[in-house]
């Protein structure tokens, strides 16, 4: 008989969004009048159609396939230059930041690169990731078996983890040890916090002293509001020898189900081997992509080349707007509420404290059961997450007013 990977064995229940959705389908299933009125403010999924560039940029593209004069058949593994050229120019190159086109690898989104980015990093590395965290860095971490058995706190042996408190805006600092992965990301998934420059100089000055990589998420950079703040860890002086950048069109361009997203690896990143060497990690992770991949699809990639078209990006920063309103609204039903409220303002996430005494799970059921409302339990995002719910603002205008009026019974 085969052997599986035991690794898998120590992962804890379930992976978070499932394990909701398990509960929600249960309660929907015992209260069906319930579930009628059911507004799901958990996943932080999108819910507004395309921009109509992304879908016209699609279409040309199947109606290209469907001649044999424009027919393509495999693409470049990395993805077609016309949109690692649009990525690197429009994100980075009229940003002032030197990234060239071939180090934009596309990929079918960030949560995927997160994980993918394990085949080339050593299983020596030392990890450290924010508490509380987007579940999949630590998932992976488990899954590629770098991290010892889960403890009774839901910790896992093996990895550091960087305490983010309200009394430090949820912005962790570096730690006292050495370590050689750190997983940051910012506007953060889920605190909705933002990271200055301030501080992101000191993770790179930090990453930079200890050979140490940062493994930077910026998923939700669209999201930045206020002026100032960072969009990119590029804009840090040295993060090119330190850092590789994730990024996604799903939560501008609304593909969370299209899936495109991209990685950025810098030619500059060296990391070592246990001989000593130091080598560019870029020659692996485009080897990787040679051998594991073929990209995403054809109209894909031209959906999302078309998001940076001028009708693309004034669309995109429509949806954005939209999302952002709901943030507002949804912050003021809940601080209004009564409730301690941080995010919402350069992020779609709204991190809210808990009534004393109530934890995440019991305040998910009580909004479950009276308001039939579903959030996302901050202790499901890490130890640091008890006492917190997660309400995303991913939704439609009137379910995310509907919200705002219920919340209105928590006073
Ligand atoms: C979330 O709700 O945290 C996001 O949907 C996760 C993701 O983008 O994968």
């Amino acid at each position: 008989m085969a052997f599986l990977n035991e690794n898998y064995l120590k992962l804890q229940a379930g992976y978070l969004f499932p394990e909701i959705a398990r509960r929600v389908r249960d309660f929907c299933e015992a209260n069906p009048a319930a579930a009628d009125k059911l507004i799901r403010c958990g996943i932080g999924d999108v819910t507004e159609p395309l921009p109509a560039a992304a879908i016209a940029g699609m279409r040309r593209a199947v109606d290209e396939l469907g001649k044999r004069e424009t027919f393509r058949g495999y693409g470049p593994e990395q993805g077609y230059e016309f949109l690692r050229s649009a990525i690197a120019q429009h994100d980075y190159r009229d940003h002032g930041i030197a990234i060239s086109d071939d180090e934009i690898f596309v990929s079918d989104g960030s949560k995927c690169d997160c994980g993918y980015i394990l085949d080339v990093l050593g299983h020596q590395n030392r990890i450290a990731i924010t508490d509380p965290v987007y579940p999949v860095y630590v998932d992976t971490n488990v899954m590629a078996g770098h991290t010892g058995p889960v403890g009774s706190d839901g910790r896992y042996e093996g990895i550091t983890y960087l305490p983010c408190t309200a009394a430090t805006k949820f912005v962790p600092e570096p730690p006292g040890e050495a370590v050689d992965l750190v997983y940051l990301c910012f506007p953060n998934n889920p605190t909705g916090a933002v990271a200055s420059r301030e501080q992101l100089t000191r993770w790179v000055e930090y990453a930079r002293a200890h050979d140490a990589f940062l493994l930077f998420d910026a998923a939700y950079e669209a999201y930045i509001t206020e002026p100032g703040i960072p969009h990119s860890i590029y804009e840090i002086e040295g993060a090119r020898e330190c850092a590789i950048e994730f990024r996604s069109f799903s939560k501008t361009g609304g593909f969370t189900g299209v899936r495109c997203g991209f990685t950025v690896m810098p030619k500059s990143l060296l990391a070592r081997t246990s001989d000593g060497r130091q080598l560019p990690l870029h020659a692996l992770w485009n080897r990787r992509w040679s051998t594991k991949s073929n990209s995403v699809s054809y109209p894909v990639q031209r959906g999302a080349e078309a998001l940076y078209t001028e009708e693309g990006r004034a669309q995109v920063a429509g949806l954005i707007k939209h999302y952002l309103g709901n943030a507002a609204i949804l912050r003021e039903a809940a601080t209004d509420a009564g409730l301690g409220v941080f995010g919402g303002i350069n992020a779609p996430y709204i991190w809210v404290k808990t009534p004393d005494g109530v934890s995440s799970w019991e305040m998910f059921d009580r909004m479950l059961r009276e308001l039939n409302v579903v959030i996302t339990p901050g202790s499901g995002f890490g130890a640091q997450g008890e006492g917190y719910i997660r309400i995303s603002a991913f939704n439609s205008r009137s379910n995310a007013e509907e919200v705002a009026t219920r919340l209105e019974r928590l006073r």
